[in-house]
């Protein structure tokens, strides 16, 4: 069987958007490499990404991350078709650095440059783990600065925001929830593991945005800002009185206030556009009781949900080449060399 991929364009993917140097290699939708450094061991201590000591461990880790990755692929440089590179959401330091890189390579190998959405890249990695996707589906991207619900036709040219998040994301959240529980920074993945020894239905925390008049105005908006400070006053009361702390029905109940709004407002979407797929991306999707709820939910409704596994939902390279690689697919034109980063670039851009 003649592989479709086989005479693709090989797209070189650059993350840099916050604590990870990600670097990867598409051909078509298949991925030859994917190589990820990270910066968070050296955060941790602060309890919050230092936005220059982000920068600077992207311009160490940059070039042996591209070697790693050429390496695996066991492609040269001169392959490499088209540069894409993550224009934004993130920091504007972090940013600069794979923007600079992605625009060097660009200019010594003589090919195209594409700045794209990392937060759109969230979705696009999917195609690369579960194939080329449906004409039109829903998806939700969860992470540390996002909780967006996008109604998707084509990826590269066809992308509408119908909510997000009102204030934290979910990510966000469970990492101030960590804090409050006094777990280490990143608090998301240690509140999830607690919260598996806990009682969902222990605590009844806020469902933000969720009653009737708030329905009505925000169908598919989010806001967990309000049960963030509900957790704090319950934690606070336990502690006042002198008693300890259930830390994991916390964790559980907090976790199933979050994900139960993420998920209902998703399926009211998705039965109102008639959508049948949902795609579900970033790096709050590695949370288990989301994972749990959607693949409960969705087979109840007869939806099909696509989650990639949890290193391609964290940030990495492959998403923004698998999106450089469907904005090729559509026949956009590139961005050129003269494009900048844009730290609040908004959802409805794929492309710069
Ligand atoms: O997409 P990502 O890697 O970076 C951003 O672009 O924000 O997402 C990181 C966020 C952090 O807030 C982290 O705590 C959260 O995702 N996270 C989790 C889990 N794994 C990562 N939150 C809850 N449960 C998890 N298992
Ligand atoms: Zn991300």
């Amino acid at each position: 069987m003649i592989d479709p991929d086989s005479s693709a364009p090989l797209v070189l993917g650059i993350e840099s958007t916050c604590d990870e140097t990600g670097v990867a290699l598409v051909r078509g939708r298949t991925l030859l490499a994917d190589v990820v450094a990270s910066s968070m061991d050296s955060h941790a201590r602060f309890g919050g990404i230092v936005p220059e000591v982000a920068s600077r461990a992207h311009l160490e880790a940059f070039v042996p991350t591209l070697d790693a990755a050429l390496d695996r692929a066991g492609v040269a440089l001169s392959d490499v078709d088209a540069v894409a590179v993550a224009a934004g959401p993130g920091l504007v330091g972090s940013l600069t650095v794979g923007s600079a890189a992605a625009k060097a390579l660009a200019i010594g190998l003589g090919v195209p440059l594409y700045g794209v959405n990392h937060v759109i890249g969230h979705v696009a990695v999917d195609e690369l783990v579960h194939g080329a996707f449906p004409d039109q589906f829903m998806a939700l991207v969860v992470s540390g600065g996002h909780s967006s619900l996008l109604l998707v036709g084509d990826i590269a040219t066809d992308v509408v925001e119908l909510g997000q998040t009102l204030d934290d994301a979910a990510g966000e959240a469970f990492d101030k929830v960590g804090r409050i529980l006094g777990l280490p920074y990143p608090g998301g993945p240690h509140v999830d593991k607690l919260s598996q020894q806990g009682d969902r239905e222990a605590i009844r925390f806020p469902r933000g945005l969720s009653r009737p008049k708030d329905l009505e105005r925000h169908p598919y908006d989010f806001s967990f800002s309000g049960l963030k400070t509900a957790v704090a006053r319950f934690v606070e009361a336990r502690e006042d009185a002198g008693e300890e702390v259930p830390a994991a029905d916390v964790a559980a109940s907090f976790s199933e206030a979050v994900v139960d709004v993420l998920v209902t407002k998703t399926l009211v979407a998705c039965e109102r556009h008639g959508v049948s797929t949902l795609v579900i991306g970033g790096g709050f999707s590695a949370n288990s009781r989301l994972r749990e709820l959607a693949a409960q939910r969705c087979a109840d409704a007869g939806i099909e949900v696509r989650i990639p596994p949890i290193r391609y939902c964290t940030d990495n390279g492959a998403m923004i080449a698998a999106l450089g690689s469907a904005v090729l697919r559509a026949g956009l034109p590139p961005s050129g060399l003269e494009i900048g980063t844009d730290s609040g670039m908004p959802l409805t851009q794929v492309l710069v």
